[in-house]
């Protein structure tokens, strides 16, 4: 049966993303690999979410002749969300080396599941940048949702929100409030169970990079 489009939702889906991702998934990869597999598919989907960046022609001299080359011209800011996000900025600057990064501190309260905020530090410019906010697992959307609104809030106005595993419930809750934020993941998961947790999933993400749930 062919899956419905959902507007503003890109899954990213190649055969080297799947292979990162079914390591990601598998609970045998310990930390260390965890975090290395996590950069390498963050870079792979740099490649598509920077498609539609703008870039300006320039005339370089090759060491035969002129000839025309590119660069980007849009300012592009990096925004992991505390801690899991951080896991994702690697991958990104290595393709972006020009990116700005700005953070945000959040955590999920384990009983209400609602984003308590901590830390807030971002570039200039918010508002003429694209935002690419950072952050592996999209459960409920409270974080995503919250991330979104603190930066309409603070001028930005051109924001993707780019994560690698998504459940339904946390697109709905990022576009009911968000439709214009484009939300790019690398699988669209079956639901959450109890405790908020996206299944099938990954586990914790910010425990998994950083093994502090062993
Ligand atoms: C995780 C994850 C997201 C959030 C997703 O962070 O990295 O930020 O949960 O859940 P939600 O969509 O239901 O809000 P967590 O709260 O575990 O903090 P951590 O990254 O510091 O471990
Ligand atoms: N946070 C995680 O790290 N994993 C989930 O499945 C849900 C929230």
């Amino acid at each position: 049966m062919m899956k419905k489009k959902i507007k503003n939702l890109i899954i990213i889906d190649h055969p080297l993303i799947r292979r990162d991702l079914t390591l990601l998934r598998d609970k045998k990869t310990p930390s260390y690999q965890f975090r290395s597999i996590l950069r390498h598919i963050a870079g792979l989907m740099a490649y598509e979410v920077t498609k539609d960046l703008q870039t300006k022609e320039i005339i370089i001299q090759t060491p035969l002749e002129k000839t025309k080359g590119h660069l980007i011209v849009d300012r592009v800011i990096l925004v992991p969300i505390l801690r899991a996000g951080l896991g994702l900025v690697g991958g990104f600057v290595e393709y972006l080396p020009d990116a700005r990064v700005g953070h945000i501190g959040l955590y999920r309260d384990e009983e209400t599941l609602k984003p308590v905020d901590y830390y807030f530090k971002f570039p200039k410019k918010l508002k003429d940048s694209l935002i690419l906010i950072l952050d592996p697992m999209l459960a409920t959307g409270g974080s995503g949702a919250a991330a979104v609104t603190f930066l309409k809030q603070k001028g930005a106005k051109n924001i993707y929100f780019v994560s690698l595993v998504a459940s339904p419930q946390g697109v709905k809750a990022i576009h009911s409030m968000h439709p214009d934020v484009k939300i790019f993941v690398t699988a669209l998961d079956r639901g959450l169970n109890h405790k908020g947790y996206i299944l099938p999933g990954l586990g914790d993400a910010g425990d998994r990079i950083f093994g502090t749930g062993e």
